[in-house]
């Protein structure tokens, strides 16, 4: 199988390394990639929100299935071009994936399935906006309504705060405060069967302690010891089948990752949000711990025959990704430095690796910083500690100047189990 990733972060990384893993699969590229990527794939210089160029891509590699990562492309429709020329890809059609790239739209398709969700209004003028804050009172929820690189939610006690927020973005959605811890359940479907993976939990928060601003994401792991039994099982059925069940009534199936952020309230799971791929740095955890090889389960719900699969198997062990992110991230990120200790980080008994984000070559071939998040150290264990342990050791021989990094990825979860 000839597999084409479109993509340029830790998550295609995290998609490329399993891909390269996978028997059935001979070649393997990735467009834009990176650095740590082409060390797996044959990087291809396209850009990925042009659908016309990577349908071309596709076409000329004769790729059999494509796998779309990010958020901004499927939005942007990259996969329709690419399903109208008869080539499988892995990701929702631009329709579909309004699910993530309007939250207004997300809101109106779980009142439609049923799902439970905050309460919420969608606001367009100032007015409606303070009517829908002290509708709700305070910690006060401010949301987005369109892709906002992870900078388009606002939480808030600090009701001119909440006004301002409101007032910077054409429409938003108010909702009300949802508490209690949060976890991230990706589930593979075609449109009609769906396949949840295992639980994870990241941490979006820059700094110790969950403080500093909100960030992409600055670590993960899996599983969840603390997450009560059964989840899964409810989410499937009270979230995740229903609302793939409403895209396909309402005409547009979404096939691809359905991303699944939730809070575990005292008044019961609630849907935060939907995204429309598989969650980054996430993906790294998961995925580490996938046993059954990728490429299979991603062609099947491109082609929409993932009710003939085999159940899923999983590594009954742990994994946790470290984000090593440049100084000044994520207001002003430097970039350009060399990276040193890449080879070192990783163990020759394959329990650790570094994952690429915001990397380049130089002309000298040495690898550079070129983003916000710049690697995610991942490593797997017996247990979480000892995955932990392992992440921490392989991020302590990476060398970058200015570096920053959480210290307490998964460490309550290691302490209780
Ligand atoms: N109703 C809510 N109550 C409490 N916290 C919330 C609520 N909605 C969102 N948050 C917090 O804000 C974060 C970002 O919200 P949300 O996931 O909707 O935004 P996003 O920008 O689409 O995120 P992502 O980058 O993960 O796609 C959540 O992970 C959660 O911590
Ligand atoms: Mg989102």
């Amino acid at each position: 199988m000839k597999v084409l990733v479109i993509g340029g972060g830790a998550r295609e990384h995290a998609l490329c390394r399993s891909l390269s893993q996978d028997p059935a699969v001979s070649e393997l590229h990735c467009a834009p990639g990176n650095a740590g990527i082409a060390q797996v794939a044959t990087v291809h210089p396209v850009d990925q929100l042009d659908g016309t160029a990577v349908t071309a891509l596709a076409r000329q590699l004769a790729a059999d299935l494509v796998v779309v990562g990010p958020e901004a492309p499927l939005v942007a429709g990259v996969a329709d071009p690419l399903r109208a020329a008869g080539i499988p890809v892995f990701g929702p059609s631009g329709e579909a994936a309004q699910l993530e790239g309007s939250k207004a739209f997300a809101k109106d398709v779980m009142a439609g399935a049923g799902v439970p969700t905050a309460r919420s209004y969608v606001c367009t003028t100032a007015e409606e906006a303070a009517e829908a804050l002290d509708a709700f009172g305070a910690p006060y929820v401010v949301k987005d309504d369109g892709l906002a690189a992870g900078k388009g939610v606002v939480v808030t006690a600090d009701r001119t705060a909440a006004l301002a927020h409101a007032a910077s973005c054409d429409r938003v959605v108010i909702e009300e405060y949802l508490d209690g811890p949060e976890v991230s359940l990706f589930a593979i479907t075609d449109g009609t069967t769906v396949l949840p993976l295992q639980p994870a939990q990241d941490f979006k928060r820059a700094l110790d302690g969950d403080a500093g601003p909100n960030t992409g994401g600055m670590g993960a792991y899996s599983p969840l010891p603390w997450a009560p039994e059964g989840l899964v099982a409810e989410v499937l059925e009270t979230v995740l089948q229903p609302t793939v069940d409403e895209l396909r009534r309402r005409g547009t199936p979404f096939s691809g990752l359905l991303y699944a952020g939730l809070a575990l309230t005292s008044r019961g799971t609630r849907v935060i949000e939907f995204n429309a791929r598989f969650g980054d740095p996430e993906t790294q955890v998961v995925l580490a711990r996938l046993r059954t090889p990728l490429a299979g389960v991603l062609l099947a719900a491109a082609n929409g025959t993932l009710a003939d699969l085999e159940p899923l198997r999983w590594d009954e062990g742990a994994a946790v990704t470290v984000v090593v992110a440049a100084e000044g991230y994520p207001a002003a990120p430097r970039s350009g430095d060399v990276i040193e200790g890449l080879e070192k980080a990783e163990a020759a008994d394959g329990t650790v690796w570094v994952l690429h984000a915001g990397t380049r070559l130089d002309e000298q071939d040495r690898v550079l910083s070129a983003g916000g998040r710049v690697l995610s150290v991942t490593a797997t264990g017996g247990t979480l500690a000892e995955a932990r342990d392992r992440a921490y050791a392989g991020v302590a021989e990476i060398a970058l100047e200015g570096s920053q990094h959480r210290t307490d990825i998964a460490l309550k979860a290691a302490q209780q189990g």
